[in-house]
């Protein structure tokens, strides 16, 4: 009697074990109670990137935490290639959604097409599809970020205020505003949109511009912005009155360079990072613009956690989407006199 039930003893805890483990690699688990655990398949598209993988990435799994939901988070390293073979391998583990940084915003199809084939939800994030219809090309895909032209035309009113503040920024006063512009990644809709809109703002001013130099990265980064500023201020030196930066990741490497030239020269970026804030405190910045990606990091796991129950993805959420199935996370300024309220 003794033995059979310490056979039964041991039966059941194998049970218990094999019951939450996970059934094939990091796919669906089932936890004890037999209730099926979510997971999400995600990726960044490069973990080099100052944004996102120090404000969307840790969001992600904060809030994926906090939900009780799984989330696997693998690094692009830049290359669509590399995107494409990991979709391929969550797609293999049965993953419940997948979560898309898209390394190539013009490779979307690729990557729908599989989620598609799989019949896996997919939610896009950060980079933008490009190609037209994309999105179209299945119901069960969606897309979390932002309007991409709001950033330039919140960073370019920023830039229009204070240049007519301050007189002695057009220091050959020519009247003009000579520029240097980091662009970002050449097709990232954000680098775009936020070249165009923010020198726009100057147009719509009446005050008319000089582009003297302009420089596309890839990788959005600091050592490039701060390379390509050395040069800047090696070939234009003086010359130079506005530093415009598509992300605060470039504008730091740019504000380096000037530090190690002993100049200042007026600078903006867009995120609004911590050290943004840090430069801004420290009057070395003029103003970024919040690039908000908690929240869009808590979008995408709000509308995971809807899609995988089945539910219409913004259900019971404060999210909305457009005609192109996006929720698109508001920009805020940041500036010298709000930039506390961030921190
Ligand atoms: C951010 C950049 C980032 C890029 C990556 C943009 O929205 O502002 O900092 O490098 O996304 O796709
Ligand atoms: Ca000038």
């Amino acid at each position: 009697m003794k033995k059979l039930l310490s056979v039964m003893l041991v039966l059941t805890m194998v049970l218990a074990i094999v019951g939450c483990s996970s059934d094939k690699g990091s796919g669906t688990t089932t936890d004890q109670q037999g209730t099926k655990e979510i997971v999400i398949g995600a990726n960044i598209y490069n973990f080099g990137d100052n944004f996102m993988n120090g404000v969307v990435s840790p969001a992600l799994k904060e809030y994926a935490d906090a939900a009780g939901v799984k989330i696997n988070i693998v690094d692009s390293e830049n290359q669509q290639n590399k995107l494409n073979d990991q979709v391929d391998i969550f797609i293999g583990q049965g993953v419940d959604i997948l979560a898309i940084n898209l390394v190539d915003p013009a490779s979307a199809s690729t990557i729908i097409q599989k989620a598609k084939e799989a019949n896996i939800p997919l939610i896009l994030f950060n980079k933008e599809a490009t190609e037209e219809g994309a999105m179209a090309m299945y119901d069960k895909v969606w897309y979390v970020g932002t309007a991409s032209a709001d950033a330039g035309i919140i960073q370019g009113d920023m830039m229009v205020a204070d240049w007519k503040a301050n007189a002695k920024w057009d220091k050959n006063g020519d009247g003009k505003v000579q520029y240097v512009l980091l662009k970002g990644e050449p097709g990232h809709p954000d680098a775009e949109a936020r070249t165009e809109y923010s020198v726009k703002a100057f147009d719509d001013a009446g005050i008319p511009v000089e582009e003297l130099a302009m420089q596309p990265d890839p990788n959005w980064s600091t050592d490039g912005g701060n390379d390509k500023m050395a040069t800047w201020l090696a070939s234009f030196g003086d010359r130079i009155e506005l530093v415009i930066c598509n992300n605060d990741g470039m504008a730091f490497g740019a504000i380096n360079a000037m530090k190690e030239q002993g100049v200042s020269i007026p600078v903006y970026g867009v995120d609004a990072l911590e050290q943004a804030l840090n430069h801004i405190a420290d009057g070395e910045m003029n103003g970024t613009v919040l690039n908000d990606g908690k929240n869009q990091a808590k979008a995408v796991i709000d509308l995971s956690l809807n899609v995988a129950n089945g539910k219409d993805p913004i259900e019971g959420t404060s999210w909305t989407l457009d005609d192109v199935k996006a929720v698109r996370v508001p920009y805020v300024a940041v500036t010298p006199d709000n930039f506390a309220d961030f921190k």
